[in-house]
């Protein structure tokens, strides 16, 4: 059953949400579970941003054959190759053998290691500032090397002012019928985890990021969607991530206080952290 929602001028969201995975590539804890986003472009050329993990396969196709309605596929885009964004790739590749596959010659070498299944023909190679034309939605492409993987690009659609941000600016947690930020009460909801994601997934990564930040700053931004979490379209959401990431890959503390991490075989060491802890409470110190 279809569940797309439209994200703004004939453009759809069509990912869906992960509910039982239990640790994010096999490492992160997700209580929260996590989403998978894929966007449709619906215009002259049919296109897909990114495809989608396994864990929702299922959805994804319905989403995309719904949409689609019996037109063929023309293009997906593919700013990540990590398998949670590449599973259902080579499937959609096969579906609709006239889709091209649009990323650089990192994208293409990772794609062959990673699915032994080499489509030539479908490669369509794009480097900085490329432009691909659908019709009214014009698609530029921007390198954000190493965030957080090397072949990593975003997608500008200039005629929305849509940014497909890859990993970058997304978040853990399922979006649950909510797919923009401004609908969510995303500080009580989302913000610890928006912070834990960028900090496992991306937080290596700070002068990267603070370059991938720097380039995409002179476009008309209007929205911006994530591979994971909520879509941010309004100035003040867009203005808030923003922010927090030029503030967390900066390494800098968002509240001042003191953290301490003890270990302790006997006790002892564990009496002198509490001791530390009482001693810094009574100076103030949170
Ligand atoms: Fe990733
Ligand atoms: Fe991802």
């Amino acid at each position: 059953m279809h569940c797309a929602q439209k994200m703004t001028h004939n453009i759809y969201w069509i990912g869906s949400n992960d509910w039982t995975t239990e640790r994010f590539e096999n490492l992160f804890p997700i209580p929260n579970g996590v989403s998978y986003n894929s966007y449709f472009i619906d215009d002259e050329k049919t296109c897909v941003v990114d495809s989608v993990d396994a864990e929702i396969r299922e959805e994804y196709f319905d989403n995309l054959t719904y949409l689609l309605n019996g037109r063929d596929l023309d293009y997906i885009i593919v700013n990540h190759m990590e398998p949670d964004h590449c599973q259902t790739l080579l499937e959609t590749l096969e579906r609709y053998p006239n889709c091209k596959m649009v990323g650089n010659a990192t994208t293409f070498r990772m794609f062959e290691q990673f699915y032994n299944s080499p489509k030539p023909d479908q490669y369509y190679t794009v480097k900085e500032g490329d432009e691909i034309c659908l019709g009214k939605h014009t698609l530029v492409s921007y390198t954000m090397p190493m965030v957080h993987w090397p072949e990593v690009t975003c997608t500008y659609e200039k005629s929305t002012g849509t940014l497909f941000s890859a990993d970058a600016f997304g978040t853990f947690g399922t979006v649950n019928g909510n797919i923009f930020a401004d609908q969510t009460d995303f500080i009580a909801t989302y913000e610890d985890e928006a912070r834990r994601y960028y900090t496992n997934i991306v937080g290596k990564y700070g002068p990267q990021v603070q370059n991938a930040i720097r380039k995409v700053s002179g476009l008309d931004i209007k929205r911006i969607a994530p591979l994971h979490g909520p879509i941010w379209r309004t100035p003040e959401t867009i203005d808030y991530i923003l922010h927090k990431y030029l503030h967390w890959s900066s390494y800098t503390a968002e509240k001042k206080g003191v953290v301490i991490a003890f270990g302790s075989m006997y006790g002892n060491t564990r009496a002198i952290a509490q001791q530390l802890a009482k001693q810094l409470s009574k100076r103030g110190v949170t």
